[in-house]
């Protein structure tokens, strides 16, 4: 195993019981609850889960297609109308989870919202909006917080395995948490306040087995993008080093499976950028 900058650790040696360890889990008969679980990266989070054998409540807003996607994948799956932002909602999505499916074991926050707004405009004499930047702010961080604090009190409740693991969070950041772009001040600072929080709760939660991670994609082609003229996206895929496309919410989807299957992986922001910047 390679550590940090490439130091090489021998094996660990054997001991007695090493071969009854949990390593990879499955999805089947597992439990999500899967915050704007109605489009784009969430909604194909819901889909692979289903797929996979687990259940899933989709918690979006009223107003999304939260009822309708969850009527076309079945009996597994279940719409919570809910706002992140709200302690009620969040509480009746994860009440949800446990009635129709028994127990909870998985959290995937892809609530988020976006505005692009440069912080002064000088032709106009006109500062960025507080009150946009504070709905960023409150949605993308404490919308993500709310759902990992009332979803992990239910998680604990869950039987241990042999790992001692209950459950697991993940959230969604941004490559802009690192690489913001002119405009995204709001949209940068709220995702960086995910990156942040992601180590200090998943130390907040070790001693209760429930893993945290945090996933920062590039671009993918969401409805989020999928309104923008086919000019843009070309051009922004083309910024892409490689491959150079927009990501399908397929591959998104792929990975939160893999974080859920793999114990070893917490505390964690990934994959960031393609490569370093200087
Ligand atoms: N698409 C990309 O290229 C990309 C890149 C990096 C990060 N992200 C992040 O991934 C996440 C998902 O993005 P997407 O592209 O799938 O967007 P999307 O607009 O397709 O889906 C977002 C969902 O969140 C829901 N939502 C918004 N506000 C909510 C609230 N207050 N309460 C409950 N639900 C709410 C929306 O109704 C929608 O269904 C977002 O956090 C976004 O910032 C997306």
């Amino acid at each position: 195993m390679i550590g940090r900058r490439g130091v090489v650790f021998p094996p660990l040696p054997r001991r007695p019981g090493d071969g009854k360890m949990a390593a990879i889990r499955s999805l089947k008969g597992l439990v999500g609850v899967i915050s704007g679980g109605a489009s784009g990266l969430g909604r194909a989070t819901v889909e692979r889960l289903i797929g996979q054998g687990a259940s899933a409540v989709i918690l979006d807003l009223p107003s999304s297609e939260g009822a309708s996607v969850a009527k076309t994948l079945g009996d597994r799956c279940a719409f919570a109308p809910a706002d992140v932002t709200s302690e009620t909602d969040v509480r009746n999505a994860v009440s949800m989870a446990k009635e129709q499916f028994g127990r909870l074991d998985i959290a995937v926050n892809c609530a988020g919202i976006a505005v692009a707004v440069k912080t002064y405009n000088f032709k106009k004499d006109l500062p960025h909006s507080l009150e946009d930047f504070q709905r960023v702010i409150n949605v993308n961080i404490a919308g993500t917080f709310n759902v990992i604090r009332l979803a992990v009190g239910e998680m604990g409740k869950n039987e241990p395995d042999s790992d001692g693991h209950r459950g697991v969070i993940i959230n969604t950041a941004s490559v802009a948490a690192f690489d913001g772009q002119v405009g995204q001040a709001a949209y940068s600072a709220s995702k960086g306040g995910i990156v942040g929080m992601t180590l200090p709760i998943a130390r907040d939660l070790a001693p209760m087995g429930i893993r945290v991670v945090t996933i920062a994609p590039g671009l993918f082609a969401t409805p989020l993008l999928a309104g923008l003229p086919e000019k843009v996206q070309t051009f922004l895929a083309r910024q892409v080093p490689f491959p150079s496309r927009l990501g399908n919410p397929a591959e998104y989807a792929h990975l939160v499976q893999a974080i859920v299957e793999n114990p070893m992986l917490n505390g964690q922001v990934g994959p960031g950028l393609p490569f370093d910047h200087d």
